[in-house]
C-alpha cells in the first residue's frame, strides 16, 4: 500500500546530475548563479533584459512601502506583445506556439503568427464588448486554445482575467465571479473527460442568475456536441460569431510594470476565497526566468505541463512562461488514463515531448497500473521531468525516475504557490537530488525555516517556511482586501513572507516540505478551503454545523473527512450521505472529494467559538490532543 504523504525524513539517497544535460544547460554552475542572486536588484535587472520594453524602468525594486513592494518602477511593457507579437518578426513566426491535443487523439496547432492573429481578433472583440483597461473578464473554460487566446487578448488590451477552474462548480463560480466584478464571462458548451462530454454551460447558466455584473456570456462551441447552447437570453454570443469580421491587428496597450495582470482565486483556511493579484512586469520576469533555468528551455524544446490552466501552474507554466520564451507548449484536454493508462506516454512518444511537468497525484495514479504502460512507448525524447503541487513521496519519485526518466533524467521538484507566482524552491538540472526534497531556494530567493519567533531553526530541525526577500513574481495584494493581505501573509513574522507551510531543513540544508500549517486541504494537489466545504454542507437542510479536515489518501494525498451536527429528525444513513456529497459537488465541484462524513453531537471549539480542527485531526489519527487549554470544555 502506498502512503501518499509519507515523506521519509531520513531519505538519504542522492542522485547525481545527468552531466550531458548539464553541459548544455543555461546554469552550469549553481554556486556562481547563487552568488549572482545575492545582488538582488542587479540579478533581476539582468533577467528583465530578455524582454522588449516600451519604456525602460527607472528602478528595479521599490521597498519604501513594505509589504507593498514594487518592481521595475515606471517601466512600460505588454505581456502579450512579448509572448506573441515579438516572435512574428523572427524565425519563430511559423513555429508552433500551441499544440492542443485531447484524449480523443484530436490535435490543433497554432503557430506564433496564427496565434498573433487570433489574439488580436479576440482583443478587438473584447474592446467592442466595452472591456476597458483595468476591467475584469472571467473565464470558465476547458483546456482549449480559446482559453489561452482569451487570456492573451486580455493582456493585450490591459484587461485583467479571472480564470475559474472548470472543475469548480456553481457556488464557487458565483463567489469568484461576484468578487471580481466581471462584466464578461467566456465559457464553452463542455469538455472531454474520460470518454464523456461534461456539460459546462449548464453550470454557467445556473450561476449567472446570481452574478449581477455579468453583461455578456461568450460561448465557445468546443465539443460539437448537442448540448443545448441557446442564444436566447440576449446576453449570450458564440465565440466564433463574436470574433467574426474583427481585424487581426490590434495595438498592444502600454502597461505600467505594476498594472494588474490577473486575479486568481485560491483558498485560505477561513473566509471566502482569496483573490490573489499579480501584476505585469515582475510576473513576466519571474516566470520566464524560472522556466528557463529549472527546465532548461532551449529552442527546439516541446514543453508539456499537465496542469489545468485554471490553477496557477497552468497560468505561469502552460501559457505565460513558455510563450515568453518562444517555446512550443502542449495543451492537453482529458484524463491521464484515457483511453488507457498509457495515454500520456503515447503523447510523449508521438510528439517528442522534451520537458514534462506534472503532479505527484498523477504519478501515484498512473503507478497503480504498473510499469507495463510506460514500457510500451519510446520516451527517449525526454530530458527533464518535474513535479509540483504537494510533497512527492519518495516511492512516487522513484517510480517516475525509473519508469519515465529511465534513471537518466532529473526530476525538478518545484515548491511554490499561487501567491509566489513562480518557482521558489527547486533544484536545477545541475543539482544533486534527494527523492522527496524540493532541495534549495533558487538563486535570487531567500527561503528559510523558522521557529515561532521567526528565528532560523538549526539544520535538522523543522518549523515554518518563510521567504525573506522580495521576488519579482510575488503577488501584490489580495483583490480589494489589502488588510487581509497584510494580516494573512506578513504579520506572523514581521518582515518575512509566511507561506503557510511547515518544512524541515536537513543536515545539508535541503528543504523538506511537510504540508500546510493551516487548515487548507490539498486534494490531488488542488487547494481546497475547509470553510468553502463547510458552508456547502451547512447549505443542506439537515446540517446545523460542519467541520472538515483532510484525511490521508494513497492517490489523492488528501480527501475530505467531514463532521456534521444534524438537525433533529435526521439520521446519517446512506441516502443522507449521498445527498450531502451531492450538495458539496454541486457547490464546489469534483475537486472536493469526500472520503467520509460522520455525524457528531458536538464540535471542539475555542471559547470564542472557533472550530479547533487540530483536535479533530489528532482524534482522527488517534494521536495526543496536544494543548487543549483554549478548548471550550
Ligand atoms: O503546501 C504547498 C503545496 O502547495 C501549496 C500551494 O498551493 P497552490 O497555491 O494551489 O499552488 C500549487 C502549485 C504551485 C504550497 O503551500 N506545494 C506546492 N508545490 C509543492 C508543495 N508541497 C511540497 N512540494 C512541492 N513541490
Amino acid at each position: 500500500m502506498l502512503k501518499a504523504t509519507s515523506v521519509l525524513l531520513d531519505e538519504r539517497r542522492i542522485f547525481k546530475p545527468n552531466y550531458e544535460l548539464v553541459e548544455e544547460a543555461h546554469i552550469k554552475n549553481w554556486e556562481a548563479e547563487l552568488e549572482k542572486g545575492k545582488d538582488l536588484e542587479k540579478y533581476w535587472a539582468e533577467k528583465s533584459e530578455q524582454f522588449e520594453w516600451f519604456k525602460p524602468w527607472d528602478k528595479v525594486l521599490d521597498e519604501s512601502n513594505k509589504p507593498f513592494y514594487k518592481w521595475f518602477v515606471n517601466g512600460k511593457i505588454n505581456l502579450a506583445y512579448n509572448a506573441v507579437d515579438r516572435w512574428i518578426s523572427t524565425d519563430k513566426r511559423n513555429q508552433v506556439a500551441i499544440l492542443y491535443v485531447n484524449e480523443r487523439g484530436e490535435e490543433k496547432k497554432l503557430t506564433y503568427f496564427e496565434l498573433y492573429r487570433e489574439v488580436n481578433k479576440m482583443a478587438n472583440a473584447l474592446k467592442n464588448l466595452g472591456i476597458k483597461k483595468g476591467e475584469t473578464v472571467s473565464m470558465y473554460l476547458p483546456m482549449c486554445p480559446q482559453l489561452l487566446i482569451s487570456m492573451l487578448a486580455c493582456n493585450k488590451i490591459g484587461a485583467m482575467h479571472s480564470v475559474v477552474y472548470s472543475g469548480l462548480s456553481v457556488g464557487a463560480f458565483i463567489e469568484r465571479m461576484n468578487d471580481a466584478n466581471a462584466k464578461v464571462v467566456i465559457t464553452a458548451d463542455g469538455t472531454f473527460r474520460r470518454g464523456k462530454i461534461i456539460n459546462l454551460k449548464n453550470i454557467v447558466d445556473e450561476a449567472v442568475l446570481q452574478c449581477p455584473t455579468i453583461e455578456t456570456i461568450v460561448v465557445v462551441n468546443h465539443t460539437g456536441s448537442d448540448i443545448e447552447v441557446s442564444e436566447l437570453s440576449g446576453r449570450e454570443i458564440f465565440y466564433d460569431r463574436l470574433i467574426e469580421g474583427e481585424s487581426d491587428e490590434c495595438e498592444a496597450e502600454e502597461m505600467d510594470a505594476e498594472d494588474p495582470l490577473f486575479i486568481l482565486y485560491t483558498s485560505g483556511s477561513t473566509g471566502k476565497p482569496k483573490g490573489v493579484l499579480h501584476t505585469t512586469a515582475g510576473y513576466m520576469v519571474g516566470v520566464a526566468t524560472t522556466l528557463k533555468h529549472v527546465f532548461d528551455i532551449h529552442d527546439g524544446d516541446l514543453w508539456w505541463c499537465t496542469a489545468d490552466i485554471g490553477w496557477i501552474t497552468g497560468h505561469s507554466y502552460v501559457i505565460y512562461a513558455p510563450l515568453l520564451l518562444g517555446t512550443t507548449t502542449l495543451v492537453y484536454e482529458g484524463a491521464p488514463d484515457f483511453p488507457d493508462p498509457g495515454a500520456w506516454w503515447n503523447i510523449v512518444e508521438k510528439y517528442g515531448v522534451t520537458k514534462f511537468y506534472t503532479a505527484p497525484t498523477a504519478i501515484r495514479h498512473l503507478m497503480r497500473f504498473g510499469e507495463k504502460y510506460p514500457q510500451i512507448y519510446n520516451l527517449s525524447s525526454l530530458k527533464v521531468l518535474g513535479s509540483v503541487g504537494e510533497p512527492i513521496n519518495p516511492e512516487a519519485w522513484m517510480w517516475f525516475y525509473k519508469n519515465i526518466g529511465k534513471e537518466k533524467i532529473p526530476i525538478m521538484d518545484t515548491w511554490w504557490q499561487t501567491e509566489t507566482g513562480m518557482h521558489m524552491i527547486s533544484p536545477l538540472p545541475v543539482s544533486n537530488l534527494k527523492p522527496g526534497s524540493a532541495t534549495m531556494p533558487l538563486p535570487g530567493i531567500e527561503a528559510d525555516v523558522v521557529d515561532k519567533n521567526g528565528k532560523s531553526v538549526d539544520l535538522g530541525k523543522g518549523g515554518y517556511l518563510v521567504i525573506k526577500n522580495p521576488w519579482p513574481a510575488m503577488f501584490r495584494t489580495l483583490y480589494k482586501d489589502k488588510e487581509r493581505f497584510v494580516k494573512a501573509y506578513w504579520s506572523e513574522f514581521p518582515g518575512l513572507y509566511q507561506s503557510g507551510d511547515m518544512a524541515r531543513k536537513d543536515e545539508d540544508g535541503y528543504i523538506w516540505i511537510q504540508g500546510r500549517s493551516d487548515d487548507v486541504l490539498k486534494i490531488a494537489g488542488h487547494r481546497v478551503g475547509t470553510s468553502e466545504v463547510e458552508s456547502a454542507l451547512v447549505g443542506h437542510p439537515a446540517v446545523v454545523e460542519a467541520a472538515v479536515i483532510g484525511k490521508e489518501d494513497p492517490i489523492k494525498g488528501q480527501v475530505i473527512k467531514a463532521f456534521v451536527i444534524l438537525k433533529e429528525g435526521y439520521d446519517m444513513d446512506s441516502s443522507l450521505i449521498g445527498e450531502l456529497s451531492k450538495q458539496v459537488r454541486h457547490e464546489l465541484g469534483p475537486v472536493a472529494v469526500i472520503g467520509d462524513i460522520e455525524a457528531v453531537e458536538k464540535l471542539p471549539k475555542t471559547r470564542s467559538g472557533k472550530i479547533m480542527r487540530r483536535i479533530l485531526r489528532a482524534q482522527e489519527k488517534g494521536e495526543e490532543l496536544g494543548d487543549t487549554s483554549t478548548l471550550e470544555e
